[in-house]
């Protein structure tokens, strides 16, 4: 939780001069997301000049069992529009190729947001990373397959309230 007000504080201090259209990427994003919400309210409401904030969401087709996508497929897209002009500030899980969000950042580009920030919970340290690095984020992971706090595992484990290791056992048991 320090980290993530950390975070927070480090996003309104660059963006917080205007108003920052948060976009969530669903559905590993939403717990983190709405942490991070929670601090930057705080510290807007605790400033002399409160920045307007307002939300949206993104789905973003993800795994099949534990591998990483080979293509990704973006829902709700069509809205991206709205962003046009805007300082967006996107949050996400997990990076661990980086080809997600490359790829939704080339899809937000073309519709020219103002600035366009990213804030990943998580990197992972994996020798299949395009070199991708997100303008913020919470920490650096080992690469192994990780779930809890919205992290899933084939829709499973999300409700966790903490992060951990998924299991061999878990994973056998839960695969599709
Ligand atoms: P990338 O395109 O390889 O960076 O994959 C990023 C996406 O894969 C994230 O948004 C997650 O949905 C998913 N992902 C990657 N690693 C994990 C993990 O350890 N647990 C759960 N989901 C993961």
């Amino acid at each position: 939780m320090y980290r993530t007000e950390r975070l927070a504080r480090d996003i309104v201090r660059d963006m917080g001069g205007e108003h920052i259209v948060a976009l969530c990427v669903l559905k590993g994003g939403y717990t983190f997301f709405a942490d991070l919400l929670d601090y930057i309210k705080a510290l807007n409401r605790n400033s002399d000049k409160s920045v307007p904030l307002t939300v949206d969401f993104i789905r973003l087709k993800s795994y099949s069992n534990d591998q990483s996508p080979s293509c990704v497929k973006v829902i709700g897209g069509e809205e991206l529009a709205a962003l046009t002009g805007k300082n967006v500030l996107v949050v996400e899980d997990i990076i661990e190729t980086g080809k997600t969000m490359e790829t939704l950042l080339e899809l937000l580009n073309q519709c020219q947001p103002k600035i366009v920030k990213v804030a990943s919970l998580l990197v992972k340290r994996t020798p299949k990373s395009s070199g991708y690095r997100p303008d913020y984020f919470g920490f650096e992971v080992p690469n192994k397959f990780l779930v809890g706090y919205a992290l899933d595992y084939n829709e499973y484990f999300r409700d966790l309230n903490h992060i951990c290791i998924l299991s061999d056992r878990a994973k056998e048991k839960y695969k599709m």
